[in-house]
């Protein structure tokens, strides 16, 4: 039920800091994550995971392939549930299928399944929808405890996918520096303190998405995030947006900036905090009307959201977060239909 909200996607919005809390409980007991051994296994036995995903689910499987490159040391690719058919990739011996779906019935991932079990590959699928097809018919499941996602602009389902794919590479690579339930925590708090300010983003809806076209940018994961800020804002506000690796910027896009384009960049990683806020510069000098989404120790004073800092490699679950309100603002003062943009499912049952 939605309640006192006026709509599901702001609710679902402001449910993340307890689905991130939900997860904390559900796979952690006594300072370890409870995970199938099966599971475990099936990853640890694995030379390379291939993630197969669409839209929203597909960026968080990108945001999942560092977290299993850099915690677990596994290879990962991430794939086009709609593409894999055709553009299949060459398989490595011993390969590990990871479907990551929100509602477990996305057509296009099931034919990629119905594939690989006929070559007689392992699969695993992270979902919302237990007993859903996706969960039925992969060897192994993980539930993301998100709660049921109405609206359709995916948004608590895409940080419980972020949250799970961590938590599951926390358990493969075993005893490291990383205190995950404890970091998990911080980034509940923070996403809080995030959903409890939302006069901004209302304010930089109003303010900056004046154009049929807006962008955002970011590097390394920031890039990632970026990917999910533009699927979201243009599922629901109907403005044409982007998301660009910010140093592809000069290699073509940056034509495309005139006076008044929104361009959003997003930091959150030090390594990339000069390169992207002179990407910035670039745009800026062009005449874009600029937004910088940064955490705060890497915050510049005129830097318009500033996010507390998380641990560097959960920080798409709170940079993600602004750019979902800022997309929920901008649909709002539009007087679109936000839980139900024209054109779209919820779930994706054709291929
Ligand atoms: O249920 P799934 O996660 O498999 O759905 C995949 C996409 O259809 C879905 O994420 C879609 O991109 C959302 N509308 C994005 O907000």
């Amino acid at each position: 039920e939605k309640g006192t909200y006026p709509h599901y996607m702001l609710k679902e919005i402001d449910e993340q800091p307890y689905v991130i809390r939900r997860i904390v409980e559900q796979y952690f007991e006594d300072g370890d994550i409870k995970i199938d051994q099966e599971i475990v296994k099936a990853v640890k036995e694995a030379d390379r995971l291939y993630i197969i995903a669409a839209g929203t689910s597909m960026h968080a499987g990108f945001v999942g392939k560092q977290m299993f490159e850099q915690l677990a040391g596994i290879p990962t690719e991430v794939h086009i549930s709609s593409e894999f058919v055709y553009n299949t990739p060459v398989i490595s011996k011993k390969p590990l299928f990871i479907f990551i779906s929100q509602s477990g019935e996305t057509a296009d991932s099931r034919a990629v399944l119905v594939k690989i079990k006929q070559l007689g590959y392992p699969s695993l699928t992270i979902t919302n929808v237990p007993g859903s097809t996706l969960s039925r018919e992969a060897d192994h499941t993980l539930l993301l405890y998100a709660g049921p996602e109405i609206a359709v602009a995916s948004t608590k389902a895409y940080t419980a996918q972020v949250a799970v794919q961590a938590v599951l590479a926390a358990k493969v690579a075993g005893k490291t520096d990383l205190d995950l339930s404890r970091e998990l925590a911080i980034v509940a708090n923070v996403m809080e303190s995030i959903t409890d300010h939302k006069e901004q983003y209302e304010a930089i809806a109003k303010d900056y998405l004046t154009q049929r076209n807006c962008f955002y940018i970011g590097r390394h994961v920031d890039y990632y995030v970026a990917l999910e800020a533009a699927l979201k804002l243009k599922e629901i506000s109907y403005i044409q947006t982007e998301g660009f690796a910010a140093g592809e910027l000069k290699h073509g896009t940056i034509a495309l900036i005139e006076k008044g384009t929104p361009v959003i960049a997003i930091v959150s990683q030090e390594s990339v905090n000069l390169n992207t806020r002179s990407n910035v510069k670039e745009v800026k000098a062009r005449g874009a009307n600029t937004v910088i989404i940064s955490l705060r120790s890497l915050s510049s004073e005129t830097d318009q959201i500033v996010i507390d800092d998380v641990h560097p490699l959960l920080t798409p679950l709170v940079t993600v977060v602004p750019t979902q309100l800022i997309s929920y603002y901008a649909a709002l003062q539009r007087g679109f239909d936000i839980d139900k943009p024209r054109n779209l499912a919820k779930s994706v049952t054709v291929e």
